[in-house]
């Protein structure tokens, strides 16, 4: 067989999904890939099903349907507080997935670095190889995922074009306060770089941390681009709908390389999803009010099992200490994925393993998530007790 590419042989699966995968033939409760098992808003679903008659079904332009650009635009007019042109700051994609890749093939030459905090969120390792940055990571330190602002000036220094920021972050759940953002943007402008923010999670922030946009810091916004999508927020993941939100000449080339990519996000989607789109504020507060209680559940939960977790700031992820289990014989030279795999057959609960997400040897996290009915949340709680037992 003629050999493959080079950049195909530099990365594997993603572990997040072959979770998943692994957890369906078990049969297993899936707290691994973070998607809820909740329905959408109805109202959403009722557009739906109205779109299957009255279409549209052909071709939306291009860079996004006129009309979901015009609601996108109204709804984060108010998160980057400035108005944003719908028509050329604004490039609608197949999910925060195609956003983030686009905009890395939109700014990356093979061999640019771009600096990634590490835990990350594994796409950003594949997106950097597929497109020929050189990631430089600047460690997000456990248990409370701060960082070392020298290191991220030391990396412009080593020319660094861009810096990508996850916030809220998966997996460690931390939130960037609005003075940790200001510094880093202070040396994006110093140093003439881009910020790449990654907001799926906007909208999943727990008092007292607050979101702030990177994009509405002073001086910012010619130079952040703003990855997003509706996956979270309207739990539609299945529906790949995202965007790109940027100055206009980073968006009128962003848009070309969507088009070549993908040509565009699904029509009937986005004709559904523009009802949420144009959901009052309320919305939003309820879906958080969910989530947080949802948060208080689970980690109440976990306390009663005994088991050691971070306290997200932010995302419907958790990080669990597995120290103690891999530090019993029977686990002796398990690494975090053999130990998932294991939780997976025997006690039937789903995770990912925190090295999925570390470029630094971190083999004793690992990240389960929230976003499910309080039933299936009892249930996973009362299989990972049996985690306990193992320790008596
Ligand atoms: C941080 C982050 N960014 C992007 C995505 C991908 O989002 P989408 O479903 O819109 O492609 C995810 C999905 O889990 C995520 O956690």
């Amino acid at each position: 067989m003629p050999r493959l590419s080079d950049r195909v042989q530099k990365f594997t699966d993603s572990v997040i999904r072959r979770m998943t995968r692994i957890s369906d033939e078990y049969g297993a409760i899936n707290l691994s890939q973070g998607f809820p098992d909740f329905d959408p808003p109805k109202e959403i679903m009722d557009a739906l099903a109205k779109v299957a008659y009255e279409g549209p079904h052909q071709y939306p332009i291009t860079f996004g349907a006129e009309n979901f650009r015009e609601a996108l635009a109204r709804k984060q007019s108010k998160a980057a507080g400035r108005t944003i042109n719908p028509e050329t700051e604004i490039v609608v994609t197949c999910g925060g997935t195609e956003a983030m890749m686009a905009t890395m093939m939109t700014i990356v030459n093979p061999g640019d670095k771009v600096m990634v905090f590490s835990p990350f969120y594994e796409n950003y390792g594949a997106d950097a190889i597929l497109s020929g940055a050189e990631p430089i990571y600047i460690p997000l330190v456990p248990p409370t995922y701060e960082f070392d602002i020298n290191l991220i000036e030391e990396g412009f220094k080593q020319g660094a074009k861009a810096i990508i920021i996850c916030n809220p972050s998966n997996p460690c759940g931390k939130v960037f306060s609005r003075e940790e953002l200001m510094a880093i943007g202070e040396l994006v402008l110093k140093y003439d770089a881009f910020a790449v923010t990654d907001e799926v999670y906007e909208h999943m922030v727990y008092a007292p941390n607050v979101h702030t946009c990177m994009a509405s810091l002073p001086g910012m916004y010619e130079h952040t681009i703003t990855c997003n999508s509706l996956s979270k927020t309207f739990s539609i993941t299945g529906w790949r709908l995202g965007y790109v939100i940027g100055p206009e000449d980073v968006i009128e080339n962003c848009k070309k390389v969507h088009d070549f990519l993908t040509v565009g996000a699904a029509a009937p989607l986005q004709e559904a999803a523009t009802v949420g789109l144009n959901f009052p504020d309320s919305y939003y507060e309820e879906l958080l009010a969910t989530y947080t209680e949802k948060r208080a559940y689970f980690l109440e939960g976990l306390d009663r099992i005994g088991l050691k977790h971070n306290i997200p700031q932010g995302t419907y992820f958790v990080m669990v200490d597995i120290s103690d289990f891999l530090a019993l014989p029977q686990f002796e030279g398990y690494s975090d994925l053999e130990f998932c795999e294991w939780m997976i057959r025997n006690i039937g609960v789903a995770s990912v393993p925190g090295s999925s997400f570390f470029k630094e040897p971190v083999n004793n996290l690992i990240r389960l998530h929230f976003a499910r009915e309080k039933s299936t949340i009892d249930e996973a709680i009362s299989r990972l007790s049996k985690l306990q037992e193992l320790l008596k």
